[in-house]
């Protein structure tokens, strides 16, 4: 089953973090109902930290914390207390303001020497969470992703190894764009998520939306183009003024 494209427009961007902030509600109710537990993936990026922040504010209360189990899809090669960190952007933003656990909280060891090295423990971190057999990936209940202009999403940039990866779990990914090395989910593993929710806000995204949903150019060059999650949801929240190129802009 292909997943079902749901393009969720809003108007302004709050109006976006605030459908976003009540979708991980209900997916974290129902997850936890269904299966006793919601597993979720953050995203790096000031997007995606708006609904952090929302939620924190708003969700304190109603979420259910001890069942909730956080995991990010992307990491700087840099140590949890630099200002690049995005385990530290969500720590800022969300999770030193509400009542989750320690134990609850994975994030990538990006404080070793060697992305590489970093990967593979990470790997195994998630591996061990989700009781994988070898050639197994894990299906989180959610992962959040933003999208840079060029397309990027994680740190899944346009013509980069790791695109071509088909069963690790997470890569170190050179960009030489950045001149730095990422940690990052491959494709496998957003893909088989039950849900995964694209933030995109902005003009500057307007362009690189149009592209990455109505355009044919090759997916390599817009890495978004390859997250269809193969039995899940793709849902896209977009604002006005991101969705303003699209054909059918409201
Ligand atoms: C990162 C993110 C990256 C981000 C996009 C969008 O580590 O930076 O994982 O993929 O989500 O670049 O970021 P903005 O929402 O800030 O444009």
């Amino acid at each position: 089953m292909s997943a079902s494209v749901d393009l969720r427009r809003l108007t302004t961007p709050q109006d976006l973090f605030q459908a976003a902030a009540e979708e991980v509600l209900r997916i974290a109710t129902d997850a936890v109902a269904k299966r006793g537990r919601f597993t979720i993936a953050l995203s790096g990026g000031s997007t995606p930290k708006n609904l952090y922040t929302l939620i924190a504010a708003n969700a304190s209360a109603t979420l259910p914390w001890a069942q909730m189990f956080f995991f990010w899809g992307d990491e700087r090669h840099v140590p949890p207390e630099d200002a690049d960190s995005n385990y530290r952007m969500a720590k800022e933003a969300l999770l030193s303001k509400v009542p989750i656990a320690p134990g609850n909280v994975f994030p990538v060891p990006a404080e070793m020497q060697v992305a590489a090295a970093a990967a593979d423990a990470y790997e195994q971190t998630v591996r061990k969470f989700f009781g994988l057999a070898p050639g197994e990936f894990p299906r989180f209940d959610l992962i959040l992703l933003g999208m840079g202009p060029d397309g990027h999403t994680a740190s899944l940039f346009p013509e980069t190894a790791a695109l071509q990866e088909k069963s690790r779990l997470v890569v170190a990914n050179w960009v030489e764009k950045l001149k730095a090395s990422r940690i990052t989910f491959t494709l496998p593993v957003l893909n088989a998520a039950r849900c995964v929710a694209f933030l995109v806000s902005g003009e500057d995204k307007a362009a690189v939306l149009h592209e990455v949903l109505e355009g044919g150019a090759p997916p390599e060059k817009y890495p978004s183009k390859l997250v269809k999650p193969t039995n899940g949801k793709l849902i896209w929240f977009v604002d006005r003024a991101a969705a303003s190129q699209l054909s059918t802009a409201a």
